[in-house]
């Protein structure tokens, strides 16, 4: 069993506040789910650029070891479950779970080609269950209140709750816990106070660098995987980034396709060089110097990183880019580009 607890997202950072907050929960979610699978032998996968974090899940385990609910024959019940603690040296696509199994096997962070999947040949060849912290995190709430319970919060296909990483150019950001299918205006305006003082809203990116972005029109979205789906965004890791009116997308998108470039692990061609050239035209649309046909050549690339790479990265890495054409298209245009210098800009 294996608890991923890598949170290499950018602008997520729910993960770092349970570990930190309440790491005996995610050890009670791991050890829960290890009983269930039949696995004795579990890992947390901890980024490792959360260091505190990694003392208090250390920390954490030592105590659940004295008290007897790690080790062998746990609680008399016959069970045994030792979990050990590894930490990951940076890399976004050890994350990913078979890389982040090639990580743990002293490998380099390469994702497997799947199948077979990780329940029948997992870490070590072994069948293998992974789940992120939060998810880990749920259930010991549902195994003590029941199903029942859990499912009174939240929608009918999407039950329980949802953390939310809330950050950018709002009053209040941060971590925000609500039911599935309470609203982005909500969320936004309602909890995190709305944009900061005197700035109108002009973007929110959904999901982080693998996300899509969404507009003040779709600020009564439902928070839930349907009616997210049915929008065409994505919930990924539940981030919520906020752009007001004063900030240069065509910089974010630079910054989201130098994030890729510089992850891409390369062992498939479309990402590995789909990426770099993403980036090469982002730069372009950043510095104002589009080159005829950029456009053309920017929606070719994501849509080939997307059908053709091998793993999630790869698959996602154009999401951010081809939702930006799709909702703004004038901003990949040259000519509108030169008239129109200030809409996307606003000097401060
Ligand atoms: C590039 C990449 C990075 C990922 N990073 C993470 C991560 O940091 N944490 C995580 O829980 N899942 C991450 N995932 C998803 C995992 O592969 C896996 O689906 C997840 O851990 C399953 O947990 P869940 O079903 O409980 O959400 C990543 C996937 C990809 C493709
Ligand atoms: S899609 Fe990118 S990150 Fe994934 S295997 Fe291919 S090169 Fe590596």
């Amino acid at each position: 069993m294996v608890c991923n607890a890598d949170e290499s997202e950018p602008g997520t950072f729910k993960d770092r506040a349970l570990m930190e907050g309440d790491p005996h929960r995610v050890l009670e979610g791991l050890i829960i789910a290890a009983y269930a699978v039949g696995a004795d032998y579990s890992y947390i996968y901890l980024r490792g650029e959360y260091p505190y974090a990694y003392k208090v899940m250390e920390w954490a385990i030592e105590e659940a070891r004295q008290a007897g609910y790690l080790g062998q024959n746990i609680l008399g019940l016959g069970f045994d479950c030792e979990v050990e603690l590894r930490r990951g040296a940076g890399a976004y696509i050890c994350g990913e779970e078979t890389a982040l199994f090639e990580s743990i096997e002293g490998k380099r962070g390469f994702p497997r080609i799947k199948p077979p999947f990780p329940t029948t040949h997992g870490l070590f060849g072994k069948p293998t269950a992974v789940n992120n912290v939060e998810t880990l995190c749920n259930v010991p709430y549902i195994i003590e209140h029941g199903a029942q319970t859990y499912r009174r919060l939240g929608t009918e296909k999407s039950p329980g709750t949802k953390l939310f990483c809330v950050s950018g150019d709002v009053a209040r950001p941060g971590l925000y816990e609500v039911p599935f299918g309470a609203s982005l205006r909500h969320l936004l305006y309602g909890l995190a106070g709305g944009m900061r003082t005197g700035w109108k809203l002009q973007a929110i990116l959904l999901g982080g660098a693998a996300g899509a972005f969404a507009t003040a029109e779709h600020l009564d979205v439902r928070l839930s995987f349907e009616d997210l789906r049915q929008a065409g965004l994505p919930l990924g890791s539940g981030v919520v980034m906020a752009f007001d009116e004063r900030r240069d997308l065509r910089d974010v998108l630079k910054r989201l396709a130098r994030f890729f470039a510089h992850e891409s692990c390369g062992k498939c061609y479309p990402c590995q060089l789909g990426t770099q050239r993403q980036y090469e035209i982002t730069q372009r649309i950043a510095a104002g110097k589009i080159l005829p046909g950029d456009a053309d050549l920017l929606k070719d690339i994501g849509w080939t990183m997307s059908d053709a790479s091998i793993c999630g990265l790869g698959q996602t890495a154009a999401m951010a880019v081809l939702s930006a054409m799709q909702l703004w298209p004038d901003m990949f245009t040259a000519s509108d580009l030169q008239e129109d210098y200030g809409r996307y800009s606003h000097p401060h």
